[in-house]
């Protein structure tokens, strides 16, 4: 058995995605567990280096986990060979400078979506990275969610028959910051900062329909900025500039239709932050974060309008719980693991950067229409004219076998 220590830059590591999703539930979840073990005994272990601005959060954070590296100085961490993955959780706007000079230096790229805040700038990353021949991931995490997985288990075993129509809700209601404080940095709500709901949520949505149901055809959108006035971490009250609110419907390859709405400005009243319903000639199903509940045709009761008499019917006792028959662990972790697999042993790993810029083409594209106020169409995407990654969906991809 040999140990393969792989040293990896961590930018960013410091906010709320860096710390808890990518330092704790991931790297030092894989530390503690022994590394990663491959098929022929061998391990890999990550031996991250915390970067960032602050030298005390640093050094706070690496002696918490037990971590022996940090940095304060990029630079002179892209320089040592030693590090051979570059990854990046900064604020959105920060990325792309970061991974253009990551990929300059060599190194094989990892990061949170969105990768850029425009096309442009995106696919010229993904493009940077082809052509300079470093390996490049992109965190596609709702793939990998309990909820999701036994979605993908019904579509693949053809549950729903032909699928129609899918619904998605995603949201809650994000504090101004004024009287309570805000659940989420503020930076998302400042469009100059890269901020904005469309820009977040549909680099999520591009991945979650292209690979579950087919991929994106066409759109419409319509945001909405409904709070314009927020106040940040020190309490200050800024303009919210960004949408915090979008309200789309997508037409997918096969003709599937679906709507999604995506808000930060929505009290919840249903079962999770995010669900989708999926409606099918033969069954529906509705699914959450980690349970996906279903009705087949041949259980389907009949409504009958009748405003008159007292509903005799309790709709959400009418569907049954999908079992949880496997062990789901943590989505960022999941991926992680599979990325440094692709790094260290050349295994197959689809979410690139290529695949990344296509979230940041639907958002572009949604943006696009809302200032327009029309349908738009989604182009492929290639990086310089030839199909780089092979676009998959729900049926062909296995992404956790
Ligand atoms: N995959 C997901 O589900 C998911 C969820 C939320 C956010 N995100 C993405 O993760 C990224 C980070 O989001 P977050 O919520 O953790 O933000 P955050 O504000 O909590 O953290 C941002 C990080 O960038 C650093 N940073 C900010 N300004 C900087 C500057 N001028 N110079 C150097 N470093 C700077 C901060 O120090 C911090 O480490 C965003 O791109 C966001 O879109 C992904």
């Amino acid at each position: 058995m040999a140990i393969k220590t792989v040293g990896i830059i961590m930018n960013g590591v410091t906010g709320r995605m860096g710390t808890n999703q990518h330092l704790i539930r991931s790297i030092v979840a894989i530390r503690e567990q022994g590394g990663v073990v491959c098929k022929n005994g061998d391990v890999i272990m990550p031996d991250p280096i915390l970067v960032g601005r602050n030298e005390e959060k640093l050094k706070r954070l690496a002696e918490t986990h037990h971590i022996s590296r940090w940095s304060t100085n990029l630079e002179a961490c892209l320089l040592d060979e030693y590090n051979i993955i570059y990854f990046d959780a900064q604020t959105t706007a920060r990325r792309a400078e970061a991974v253009r000079q990551a990929i300059k230096a060599g190194k094989h790229i990892y990061c949170e979506k969105p990768t850029a805040t425009s096309v442009e700038e995106s696919l010229e990353l993904a493009r940077l990275a082809y052509e300079a021949g470093v390996k490049n991931g992109v965190v596609q995490d709702k793939l990998f969610l309990p909820g999701l997985l036994k979605l993908k288990r019904l579509i693949d075993s053809g549950f729903f028959g032909k699928i129609l129509s899918v619904r998605m809700e995603f949201g809650y209601w994000v504090f101004e910051g004024d009287w309570q404080q805000a659940q989420r940095p503020s930076w998302n709500y400042r469009k100059e900062d890269g901020g904005g709901i469309i820009v977040d949520m549909f680099a999520h949505w591009r991945y979650v329909l292209d690979n579950l149901f087919g991929n994106v055809r066409s759109l419409s959108c319509l945001g909405a900025t409904h709070i314009e006035k927020r106040y940040d971490e020190e309490g200050n009250p800024y303009v919210a500039s960004a949408d915090d609110a979008a309200y789309a419907t997508f037409e997918l390859e096969g003709g599937i239709i679906v709507q999604a709405n995506s808000s930060w400005t929505v009290r919840v009243n249903r079962e999770d932050l995010l669900t989708i319903q999926v409606d099918g000639t033969e069954g529906s199903a509705v699914c959450g974060l980690r349970d996906c509940k279903i009705q087949h045709r041949v259980n389907t009761p009949k409504p009958v309008w009748n405003p008159d008499i007292p509903n005799p019917f309790n709709f959400f006792e009418q569907w049954q719980e999908m079992p949880t028959n496997d062990v789901y662990d943590n989505g960022f972790k999941v991926q992680w693991e599979l990325f440094l697999k692709h790094v260290v042993l050349d295994e197959e790993f689809r979410w690139d950067l290529l695949e990344g810029a296509k979230g940041t083409q639907l958002s572009d594209l949604a943006l696009q229409s809302w200032k327009e106020r029309r349908w738009v169409d989604v182009p492929e995407l290639t990086i310089g004219g030839t199909k780089h990654a092979e676009t998959v969906n729900g049926t062909k991809s296995e992404w956790l076998d």
